[in-house]
């Protein structure tokens, strides 16, 4: 397994990096930059970097800092993926003192096995979500919602 360097919180990504992460994604690619960033800026930020320092995984968990995280943008890029940079992620969210004790809930069409063993299960048939047919960027335009199904930790 490659020795992957983890690092949280905001000032530490290279936001450039992390858009085009997410532009290579199925529920993201639609997203603004300004909407990225907005979202980046008030989230705790996770990010896996290689040996040179260059930004190759992202994800961020939204939290009320009481009861409950929501753990999105869980993404690796693709020629670096299968080494253990997602378990990286997933072990940096799992260890962040800020989300101990909380209700996780994540949304995912096919990942699920990265996230049991970090203690998320699959809801079944009780999620329920809001899902808009458009949401808006800062000028207004509309862009795609993303979908799937529900996991939260027990
Ligand atoms: C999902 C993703 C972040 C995993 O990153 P990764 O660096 O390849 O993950 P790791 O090498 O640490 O290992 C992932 C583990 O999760 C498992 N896994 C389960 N579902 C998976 C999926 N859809 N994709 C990749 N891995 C998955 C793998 O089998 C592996 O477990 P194993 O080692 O016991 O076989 C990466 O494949 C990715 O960016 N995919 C595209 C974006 C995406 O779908 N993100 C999740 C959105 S909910």
């Amino acid at each position: 397994m490659t020795n992957w360097k983890v690092k949280t919180g905001f000032d530490n990504m290279d936001a450039p990096a992390v858009c085009r992460l997410l532009e290579n994604t199925y529920w993201a690619r639609e997203h603004p930059k300004d909407v990225m960033l907005r979202a980046m800026q008030n989230s705790r930020c996770y990010g896996v970097f290689d040996e040179q320092d260059r930004q190759i995984g992202f994800a961020r968990a939204v939290t009320d800092d009481a009861t409950v995280f929501y753990l999105a943008d869980v993404v690796v890029e693709e020629a670096c993926r299968g080494r253990g940079a997602g378990r990286a992620l997933m072990t940096a969210v799992a260890n962040d003192p800020a989300l101990k004790g909380l209700r996780g809930l994540l949304v995912t069409l096919d990942a699920h096995g990265l996230y049991e063993p970090y203690g998320f299960v699959r809801s079944g048939p009780s999620f329920m979500m809001k899902k808009p047919e458009a949401w808006n960027d800062a000028k207004g335009n509309p862009f795609a919602a993303p979908v799937g199904g529900m996991c939260y930790n027990k």
